[in-house]
């Protein structure tokens, strides 16, 4: 599809936004230590600014999804890779890029929740609540509401513009004015 990218948020917006996300987190888990679970690929810039910003002691992990975990027929995440570490008792930190309509998440969360974790919440740079179709509340977000399909500071198209520092939105070139 041929297209263009209308940046939405700059870099520093969305330092701006992540700098809010780790003082509300560090207030938060005081005292505690945190496994941070960072959702690949899309959560991976996002979760390297917000962790070098958080005054709380972390463990770090990683796990993937795959995309099409909300139409697969089954109802169950497709894990691509799954963590390594324990969550049996601990504090863990769902870190996600964007929360849509909340199937992947959902999905999620019912496997990670039968792991026995101390607590279990979300945070996310993107919470697009209207769009929701399943019962996901982020305790943490960093952007709402935003529209259109978005790419840039970890997100993608088709594996594409991961790299960009700002958020853009993909515009149609057939749709532009
Ligand atoms: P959900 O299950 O509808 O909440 O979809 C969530 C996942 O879809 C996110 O973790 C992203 O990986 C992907 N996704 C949803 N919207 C966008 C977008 O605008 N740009 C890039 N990826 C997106
Ligand atoms: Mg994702």
């Amino acid at each position: 599809m041929d297209h263009t990218l209308r940046e939405i948020y700059s870099a520093e917006r969305i330092d701006r936004e992540v700098q809010r996300l780790a003082r509300e987190i560090s207030a938060d888990y005081q005292g505690r230590e945190v496994v941070v679970l960072v959702i690949l690929k899309g959560a991976f810039i996002f979760a390297a600014d917000l962790l070098r910003k958080l005054t709380v002691p972390v463990t770090v992990d990683f796990l993937e999804i795959s995309s099409y975990c909300g139409t697969d027929t089954t109802g169950k995440v497709k894990m691509v890779k799954d963590t390594v570490l324990s969550l049996q008792g601990k504090d863990v930190l769902i870190v996600e890029d964007i929360v849509d309509q909340g199937l992947c998440l959902s999905l999620l969360l019912e496997d990670l929740g039968q792991r026995n974790p101390a607590s279990l919440k979300i945070c996310t740079l993107i919470d697009n609540r209207k769009r929701r179709t399943r019962p996901v509340e982020p305790d943490y977000a960093g952007i709402r509401d935003v529209c259109g399909f978005l790419v840039g500071y970890g997100l993608d198209m088709d594996q594409r513009y991961r790299e960009l520092p700002a958020l853009y939105e993909v515009v149609p070139s057939s749709a532009e004015t």
